[in-house]
């Protein structure tokens, strides 16, 4: 396969009357691991999903190694903002997993191969859950439901992992259980991972974007976070200072 390489071209999406991305260009190269902050409603899932082709852009264009997603050989993994699984569902760790071996298509007798089996013992190692794969998912701890979220995505060996917010729901000893294992993941799959943990973020990303409606600065994560993050705050105690001043 060539090297991988997604670019997103002049993408808009509007939802009705809301422009959730205007304009937008990003290239992800193979290697790339990515870390995306932003408001809420800054239009971060959208663009995953656009990625994903989930959502299809009202403007622009998504090519995958120069072609569309359909007849690019690109794998993608996703780890979704809200996970389409009932916590309460009477279902193990590894059943959970085995399902992101299934394909699309629907096939009617369905039975899992040994080396579906093979490959869910060997992501449940990656991510440090081969003990608890016979465990009902109503007794997994928040950390240990988003790994399984995690091992279920990376069943098909993706060439590129895609996290919409994977450390959103968990304790901090996990959040940080999990940026270690996404930053072991990004020495093999090229990583697009959506946080609002911005100073974790900033410690494992060569590359941090703060995204509202479109790029509003991208580069090294120290200068982002000074631009994006305490630049807003400086400029508003200027304000008021320069109100104060006035009374
Ligand atoms: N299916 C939808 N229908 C209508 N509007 C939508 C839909 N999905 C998202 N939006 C709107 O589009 C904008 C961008 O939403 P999006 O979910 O992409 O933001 P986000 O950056 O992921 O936010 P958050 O940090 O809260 O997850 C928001 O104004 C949101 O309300
Ligand atoms: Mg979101």
């Amino acid at each position: 396969m060539r090297p991988l390489k997604i670019e997103l071209n002049e993408i808009s999406v509007n939802y009705g009357k809301i422009h959730a991305l205007k304009n937008l260009n990003l290239t992800i190269n193979e290697g790339d691991y990515i870390g995306i902050v932003g408001p809420n409603g800054g239009g971060k899932s959208t663009m995953m999903k656009s990625i994903l082709g989930l959502i299809k852009p009202s403007k622009g264009k998504i090519t995958y190694c120069g072609t569309s997603l359909k007849k690019s050989d690109i794998r993608m993994g996703y780890v979704p903002q809200i996970s389409d699984i009932n916590r309460m569902f009477p279902i193990t760790v590894e059943e959970v997993v085995l399902s992101g071996r299934m394909s699309k298509e629907i096939r009617p007798f369905f039975k899992y191969s040994e080396e579906d089996k093979k490959a869910v013992e060997e992501v449940l190692d990656t991510v440090g859950l081969k003990k608890l794969k016979n465990r009902q998912i109503n007794e997994l701890s928040g950390g240990e439901f988003q790994k399984m979220i995690i091992a279920r995505a990376l069943t098909l060996k993706p060439d590129i992992l895609l996290l919409d917010e994977p450390t959103a729901m968990v304790d901090v000893m996990s959040q940080r259980q999990i940026f270690s294992l996404i930053k072991k993941l990004s020495k093999d799959i090229t990583i697009v991972l959506i946080t609002h943990h911005v100073q974790m973020i900033s410690k494992n990303v060569k590359k941090l974007i703060y995204l509202d409606r479109n790029i509003i600065a991208e580069g090294d994560p120290n200068q982002v976070y000074q631009y994006a993050y305490l630049r807003p705050v400086h400029q508003s105690i200027k304000k008021r200072v320069v109100g104060g001043a006035h009374v």
